[in-house]
């Protein structure tokens, strides 16, 4: 096993540019103000940025519809700048990773002008055309509710173009093998200016056969090239996958010996985390993480809570799913493409630190890697008057001055949070640093030491039976070491009785985040009084365990 592969144990948060702070103060956030921002991240404890899309583009869809793949949007700045960012981060220790928006471009884009226009133009086979509307025009759309169909009538083109997406997003015929070497070039490009790798946007449907009719179909192959061109220009380099897909197919993206994409995702245990803490049920959530164990040595799964786009309920049950929405997301303008809740994770919960604490702790200590999102650490709210998912986007709330020190201008390029308990006024970095118990500096203090629990990243989990289900209680082992995690689902106190099975360690667990340890009895149980939305991370022995870890 190859020691240093950083994603196994790494702590990502992403961010959009554009608000995340403006320093020219044209209301816009930029290279220039994140690269002052670089020793917050570094000091919460972030490892990797993953930054959201920040090319040129028309901004229909938050910058998911690129018009030029190898530029700058010169609102954010320039490539220099860029430069200045990755070279930045990784003065400090942090790797980038960025989106690779590669199933679709804008409809702008200058091959999409020339594909639309030249029939006889090498840009007309980049993309997917029919001459008569398809059959299933009015089937599988993304965003059902916003998106009536799946193909355009181009006027100029004089015929009709697929696009998955909205309809300024013209899908990439991803199987021209031209195409696929553009996107082998983007890679490279990027790679060439210090970034880790990407995350990767829409990858089911890059990999999918497309056009009028055409079966399904997954060229899994794809990946392997993809993978393969990446760590010949730059070995640590990682592709991390948006690929939302039934947990029997999560093998073909990793590669059966892990020869395909190092991360993904985890979709399937994002839905049913979120059901056991409606419903303080853990057993689904459980059958979700058993169903996606299995996977090569080095590949990673990315653990999340929310992020840029509705939490996509989409896999639970319809009983499930109700469920979720009754508990955080009652109101049906809280709910998206009829599938989905689009608030922040904060006012989901009514703010409840309780269960903001418990949720961040569950979601460190699932198997994989933590990828946050910017303003979760500070519990920042929604606002539920913007369109589709720019409820949960509004600009990063640094302070108490006028927009929250995002930007001076006063016109942010999307409105800052200032009234309510989520404001501004309320809830703000600059604040919460000063307050040793703010979620800021308990986010803080939680990445710490999840990072020095290699055990989660690395190791081997099982379930330890508490003997209810609104308790889970998971053990990981790693190189000789033991940690134990115990979450209460519920708004009740438990008490739970167990017995972990480790030599004669397994007598004494070392409470990792606050003095409580737990002894057992001469029969080796514990037991353990949990607080409503209670949860303890142990180490089982002691804290010698450096000691007695093994090297391999
Ligand atoms: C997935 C992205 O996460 C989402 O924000 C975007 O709208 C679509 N892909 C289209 O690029
Ligand atoms: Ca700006």
């Amino acid at each position: 096993m190859i020691n240093d592969l950083w994603y196994k144990n790494a702590v990502i948060y992403c961010l959009s540019v554009a608000t995340f702070i403006d320093a020219n103060g044209d209301g816009i956030g930029d290279f220039q103000g994140l690269m002052q921002r670089l020793d917050y991240l570094q000091g919460m404890g972030v490892t990797a940025i993953w930054l959201m899309p920040f090319q040129p583009s028309p901004m229909r869809d938050d910058g998911y519809d690129i018009s030029d793949y190898y530029g700058v949007d010169p609102r954010y700045g320039t490539l220099g700048d860029f430069v200045e960012f990755t070279h930045g981060c990784r003065q400090r220790g942090m790797r980038v990773l960025i989106d690779l928006v590669v199933n679709h471009t804008s409809e702008q884009h200058p091959w999409f002008q020339a594909a639309r226009s030249d029939p006889e133009s090498k840009y007309r086979d980049w993309y997917i055309w029919s001459k008569k509307k398809p059959k299933d025009a009015a089937k599988g759309m993304v965003f059902p509710g916003v998106q009536k169909s799946t193909w355009n009538h181009d006027s100029v083109a004089h015929a009709w173009y697929f696009h998955r997406f909205y309809e300024f997003q013209p899908d990439l015929n991803t199987s021209n093998p031209e195409v696929q070497a553009e996107i082998l070039k983007i890679m490279g490009f990027w790679i060439q200016l210090g970034v880790s790798g990407f995350r990767m946007d829409a990858v089911p449907f890059i990999i999918a056969a497309k056009g009028a009719g055409a079966k399904i179909q997954e060229h899994y192959n794809m990946l392997r090239t993809f993978r393969e061109f990446l760590t010949w220009r730059e070995g640590e380099a990682i592709i991390l996958a948006e690929a939302n897909v039934l947990p029997n197919t999560d093998m073909k993206y990793f590669g059966a010996f892990g020869e395909r994409l190092q991360m993904m995702f985890n979709f399937e245990v994002n839905q049913h985390l979120f059901y056991a803490m409606a419903t303080s049920d853990s057993r689904p959530l459980v059958k979700a993480l058993r169903a996606t164990k299995s996977r090569p040595a080095t590949s990673q799964w990315g653990q999340f809570l929310r992020n840029h786009d509705e939490l996509d309920l989409g896999r639970l049950e319809p009983k499930q799913r109700q469920a979720v929405f009754a508990a955080f997301g009652p109101d049906p303008n809280m709910q998206l493409y009829n599938r989905g809740i689009r608030r922040r994770l904060s006012p989901m919960f009514q703010g409840d630190r309780r269960r903001l604490e418990l949720a961040y702790s569950l979601m460190m200590t699932l198997p994989g890697t933590p990828v946050l999102r910017y303003g979760d650490e500070i519990g920042m709210g929604d606002n539920l008057a913007l369109p589709e998912r720019n409820c949960a986007r509004t600009p990063m709330q640094w302070s108490t001055e006028p927009n929250a020190g995002f930007t001076i201008s006063d016109k942010p390029i999307l409105p800052v949070i200032s009234e309510g308990p989520y404001g501004f006024q309320h809830i703000n970095v600059a604040d919460q640093r000063r307050d040793p118990h703010s979620l800021l500096n308990w986010m803080e203090r939680i990445i710490r030491m999840r990072k020095e629990v290699p055990e989660i990243g690395w190791g081997d989990f099982s379930f330890v039976s508490a003997g209810r289900p609104d308790v889970l209680a998971m053990r990981y082992t790693w190189r000789n070491n033991s940690v134990f995690c115990v979450h209460n689902l519920c708004p009740e106190p438990r008490e739970i009785h167990f017995s972990i099975d480790h030599g004669e360690e397994r007598r004494v667990l070392v409470n990792l985040l606050s003095d409580d340890h737990s002894e057992s009895d001469a029969r080796g149980r514990h037991s353990i009084l949990l607080e409503p939305y209670g949860y303890r991370w142990y180490r089982v022995g002691g804290l010698d365990y450096l000691l007695k870890r093994t090297p391999v």
